[in-house]
C-alpha cells in the first residue's frame, strides 16, 4: 500500500456523518481493500443517477466487476479513519496513534482499460482519463472529491498529458456543473454499449 498523498484534514464544513477533522488518505487501491465494501460505496453514490432512470455501470455493477475495473486501470481511494481519535484521558488532545481502521469513502480509475470501444477524444495522444468517480454520500461536499481529481491530474501531469478527460451521463445537468466549475468542457457525445444514455466526453486542459 503506498502513501502518496499526506493525510490532509476534511473541510470545516459540516459534514452529515463525518462532521470532524479525521484525516482524509489518497492512496492507490491494495490487495487488503475490500471489493465489496468499494461496490457498497459505488452504489449508494450513483444512486441519484439511479433514481433519474439511469443505469450507469458503476451504479449496479457486481463485486466481479468493481475487482475487474480495479485490475485493469490504476485505482486511487480515498479513506478516513472510522472512529474518531480518543483524547488521552485528562486531556482534549487526540491521539494520532489511535485513529481506527480505514473506512474507503471514495474511488476513482485512472487510464482504465475497457474492452468497449473508447470514444475517438480517449484515443487521441496526450490525452488522459479518468473514470468510475464516487465518493460516499454521507460526506460528499466536503472536497474529498476534488482530492480525488488532484490526484488523477496530477498522475495525468507526470504521464505527459496535456488533457484530462472523462465520460459522464448526458442527463445530470448537475453533475456537468460540477465538472464545468472544475474547467472541463464538452468536446462530444458517445454512446456506450452497457448504458442506456448519452454521455458526454468533457475535458480539461492540462496548462
Ligand atoms: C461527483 C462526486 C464524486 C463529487 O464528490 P465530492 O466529495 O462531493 O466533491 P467535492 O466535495 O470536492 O465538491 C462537491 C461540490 O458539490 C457541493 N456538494 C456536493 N455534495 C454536497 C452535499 N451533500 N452538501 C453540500 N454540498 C455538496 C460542494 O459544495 C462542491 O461544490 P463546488 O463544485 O462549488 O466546489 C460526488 O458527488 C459523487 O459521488 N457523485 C455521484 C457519482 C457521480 O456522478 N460521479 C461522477 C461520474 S462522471
Amino acid at each position: 500500500m503506498s502513501i502518496v498523498t499526506p493525510r490532509q484534514p476534511l473541510n470545516a464544513k459540516p459534514a452529515p456523518a463525518a462532521g470532524d477533522d479525521r484525516p482524509v488518505l489518497v492512496r492507490r487501491i491494495g490487495a487488503a481493500d475490500a471489493i465489496n465494501e468499494i461496490t457498497r460505496l459505488l452504489h449508494r453514490a450513483y444512486r441519484p443517477q439511479v433514481e433519474m432512470g439511469l443505469a450507469p455501470l458503476a451504479g449496479r455493477q457486481g463485486d466481479d466487476i468493481t475487482a475487474d475495473r480495479a485490475a485493469h486501470s490504476e485505482c486511487w481511494l480515498a479513506t478516513i479513519p472510522r472512529e474518531p481519535a480518543a483524547p488521552i484521558p485528562g486531556t482534549t488532545e487526540p491521539v494520532p496513534a489511535a485513529w481506527g481502521p480505514e473506512r474507503v469513502v471514495g474511488v476513482i480509475l485512472f487510464e482504465e482499460v475497457e474492452q468497449a470501444t473508447f470514444p475517438p477524444f480517449f484515443l487521441k495522444p496526450h490525452v488522459a482519463h479518468f473514470a468510475q468517480f464516487g465518493v460516499d454520500p454521507d460526506v460528499q461536499g466536503l472536497g474529498i472529491g476534488r482530492l480525488l481529481l488532484d490526484k488523477v491530474e496530477s498522475r495525468a501531469r507526470e504521464n505527459g498529458a496535456v488533457e484530462l478527460a472523462c465520460s459522464m451521463a448526458e442527463p445530470d445537468r448537475k453533475l456537468f456543473d460540477f465538472y464545468a466549475r472544475r474547467g472541463f468542457r464538452l468536446i462530444e457525445h458517445w454512446q456506450w454499449p452497457y448504458t442506456n444514455y448519452r454521455s458526454c466526453i468533457i475535458s480539461k486542459a492540462l496548462t
